[in-house]
């Protein structure tokens, strides 16, 4: 007899994406440009540097981007073309059963210019589409209000998140958002990955190290600013869209001591900490106790106004919603110790683990540690809602991908899913990270994927962006129709594929 499933009944299979990295379209129908679509794909670039523009932005750069005479490459601009393609990767989405799609609306899209009292319809009527496509296939869509995107013009009008005017603006975008769609959808994550402010402040607040000296102190104050704004936005939804479910996200950046040495340990907490911090503060609505230290330490001084404090501890997070990709130790002497890279940050290498060709180390066990580590910290619900391998894959000559790699890796980070959820997590769903091949956050390539479906398209933009199955596709399909049990064993394993390192 087969062994029961783990997971529990309407668990939310299915996938995830980003506006930025699928829609394209970027300026169509009245879309204005956001702060994603000024990375360039530059193939001369120095590939251990890719990760470093992803982290600063120069107004130069941003100047740049805003010439239109200027033949650069960018990428995000245009996507897979869900734009114009997103019922035919619906269908993809259905054929598979996933039962939810994790994607986020493009601000620009509803507010081009972000400032604007009145939204764009044209931009309003393309989400009423999607959304409609997912429903009628019985696919609920779980939406991100910000997906490293915010309207590219904000940074002229007013700067960035260290601008408290900021917040009305996201609050205005949020609450048009909930009253338009609130028939449509249930469940919403306000700032997608917002501890990753720490690593790339560009992407995540809008804000350029050249206009900020004290950038520690510019940081936290933008973050303070969007702890506020998310705050905000989840008391709006409660009240616009009374059974909803509203959402906090982190970027699980999981770190082990590199020694059992108690100086080892203690730099790992305090790491560590830098991502909690957010989830600490949407959580349980207040800033933790270890917060004061570690402002001051790095003498930051926070403009906390009247009533931001009440505001925070009224309107805490319905569920906390996380990636996990890696994990990397940490060591109280850093520079001693070979490097990995990772997630948008990278650590310290483990001798324990594969490594994917951009150096990000597979860790499955890790995935059980961390949502057993975020199930004991909050007592609430979880939502793993990114989770996958980039890889370089290969087109035989007959159409197919034989992704092995892919399937090996997400069968072992589900196996270990289903052993936090018996070690007592609550587990609201799974959406595996870019389904469709899509553009790389943090490189800006087409060829790193992720997805159970090929897109036809390369670095450069060349391509039919015809879509294909990989071999996951029907291996994904079984994981959902069984709920998990049938987890079949793919022909090559991770530590035989070439897509890794040992
Ligand atoms: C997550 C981001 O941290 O990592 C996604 O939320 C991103 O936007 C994903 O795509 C994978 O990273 P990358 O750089 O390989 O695209």
């Amino acid at each position: 007899m087969t062994e029961k499933t783990k997971f529990p009944e309407h668990f939310l299979w299915g996938g995830a994406a980003a506006a930025m990295q699928i829609e394209g379209a970027h300026d169509a129908d009245g879309r204005g440009l956001s702060v994603a679509d000024v990375y360039t794909f530059d193939p001369e670039l120095d590939k251990k540097h890719w990760l470093d523009q992803w982290h600063m932005m120069t107004h130069a750069q941003v100047e740049e981007a805003l010439d239109p005479s200027g033949t650069r490459n960018y990428p995000k601009r245009r996507g897979n073309d869900f734009y114009h393609r997103y019922q035919e990767d619906i269908d993809l989405m259905a054929e598979m059963g996933f039962k939810a799609y994790r994607t986020s609306i493009s601000w620009s899209r509803i507010f081009p210019n972000g400032d604007e009292s009145e939204p764009n319809e044209q931009g309003l009527v393309f989400y009423d589409k999607v959304f409609d496509a997912l429903l009628a296939k019985g696919i609920e869509p779980v939406i991100s209000l910000c997906h490293y995107d915010m309207p590219l013009n904000l940074l002229k009008s007013h700067g960035d998140w260290t601008n408290r005017g900021l917040i009305d603006l996201f609050v205005h975008y949020a609450e048009t958002v909930f009253n338009r769609y609130k028939d449509k959808i249930k469940y919403w994550i306000t700032f997608n990955e917002m501890n990753c402010l720490k690593h790339h402040p560009y992407a995540s607040a809008g804000i350029i190290e050249e206009n900020h000296p004290h950038l520690e102190q510019a940081k936290y104050q933008a973050a303070h600013h969007q702890f506020v704004a998310s705050a905000l936005a989840v008391k709006a939804c409660h009240e616009i869209i009374p059974d909803s479910k509203i959402g906090c996200m982190i970027s699980y950046l999981l770190l082990y001591p590199n020694t059992c040495h108690p100086e080892d340990v203690l730099e790992c907490q305090k790491e560590e900490r830098v991502s909690f911090f957010f989830s600490d503060v949407q959580t349980r609505g207040a800033y933790p106790a270890y917060a004061k230290r570690m402002l001051e330490e790095k003498n930051v001084t926070l403009d906390i106004q009247p009533g931001d404090e009440e505001i925070l501890l009224e309107n805490t997070a319905d569920f906390v919603a996380l990636s996990y990709y890696m994990s990397n130790n940490a060591s109280a002497q850093a520079g001693e110790h070979e490097k990995a890279s990772g997630n948008l940050v990278g650590g310290i290498k483990n001798p324990y683990l594969l490594q994917n060709q951009w150096g990000w180390q597979i860790d499955p066990t890790g995935m059980r540690y961390a949502l057993n580590v975020l199930h004991d910290r909050y007592e609430k619900p979880l939502f793993v809602v990114e989770n996958g391998m980039g890889a370089v894959d290969t087109v035989e000559d007959d159409g197919s991908v034989n992704d092995d790699y892919r399937i090996d890796y997400l069968k072992r980070h589900i196996e270990q899913m289903a052993e936090a959820i018996e070690d007592g997590v609550e587990l609201m769903g799974y959406t595996a990270w870019g389904p469709i091949d899509m553009i790389s956050a943090s490189t800006s390539q087409a060829s790193k994927r992720y997805g159970f479906v090929y897109v036809d398209q390369d670095d450069l933009g060349r391509g039919t962006l015809d879509r294909s199955r990989k071999k996951s596709f029907d291996w994904y399909k079984k994981v959902i129709e069984s709920n998990g049990r049938e987890l079949e064993q793919p022909a090559e394993t991770l530590e035989q594929s070439h897509t890794v390192e040992k």
